[in-house]
């Protein structure tokens, strides 16, 4: 998992010197839906993660954006969830403009929600996405039918990161909007 955060967040020296991090803030949201409308199109709708997000806010204080100065070029947006009782966050979309990927933007968008979110005393992280990308950043599959979500979704895909060592380990279910 990414650790180090030397510069601004950055694993290594980003390239560009004014390449910034910083939490979300609510007028970023209309730039964050036209970046997310061109890296995933119309189809996000209906994607089963989006049913987790959908009528719930994100949670700012562990959200981050990627900025060039005032342009924003990337995001990563946190939404509480719950599995039962306990509740998770659920990480993603995480998006970068296609001229700023491959610079370790997507991870340090990541890697910092996830040290803000175990700063702030949670757990778990689930997320639906491609484990060779997110391995790096301690998520895990899902053990096949722990959890269940509102909709379908390649069991492969759903991934886990424990914040805290054994979180995951009594937890199981159908996971549901925070509200
Ligand atoms: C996935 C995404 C956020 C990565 O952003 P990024 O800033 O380029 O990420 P990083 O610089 O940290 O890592 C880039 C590396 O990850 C690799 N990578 C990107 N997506 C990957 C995936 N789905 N699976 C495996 N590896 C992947 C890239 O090939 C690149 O490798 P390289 O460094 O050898 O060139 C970006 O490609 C993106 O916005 N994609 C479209 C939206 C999306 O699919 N989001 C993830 C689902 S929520």
């Amino acid at each position: 998992m990414s650790t180090a955060a030397p510069f601004n967040g950055f694993t290594q020296a980003p390239d560009l010197p004014a390449l910034g991090l910083r939490p979300l803030h609510p007028s970023d949201l209309p730039q964050i839906e036209r970046l997310d409308e061109r890296a995933f199109g119309p189809g996000r709708f209906a994607r089963t993660a989006y049913r987790l997000r959908e009528g719930v806010g994100p949670d700012f204080a562990l959200s981050f954006v990627a900025h060039v100065g005032t342009l924003l070029v990337g995001s990563n947006i946190m939404t509480p969830v719950k599995c039962g009782a306990i509740e998770m966050l659920l990480l993603g979309p995480l998006t970068v403009e296609p001229a700023f990927r491959s610079r370790g933007i997507g991870e340090a968008l990541a890697a910092r929600s996830l040290e803000a979110a175990r700063a702030a005393g949670q757990k778990l992280v689930l997320l639906v996405g491609d484990e060779p990308y997110y391995a790096r950043l301690g998520f895990k599959r899902a053990p096949y039918g722990r959890l269940v979500l509102p909709g379908p979704v390649d069991p492969a895909r759903v991934l886990i990161c424990e914040l805290v060592e054994g979180a995951f380990e009594a937890v199981g279910g159908l996971v549901l909007k925070a509200t």
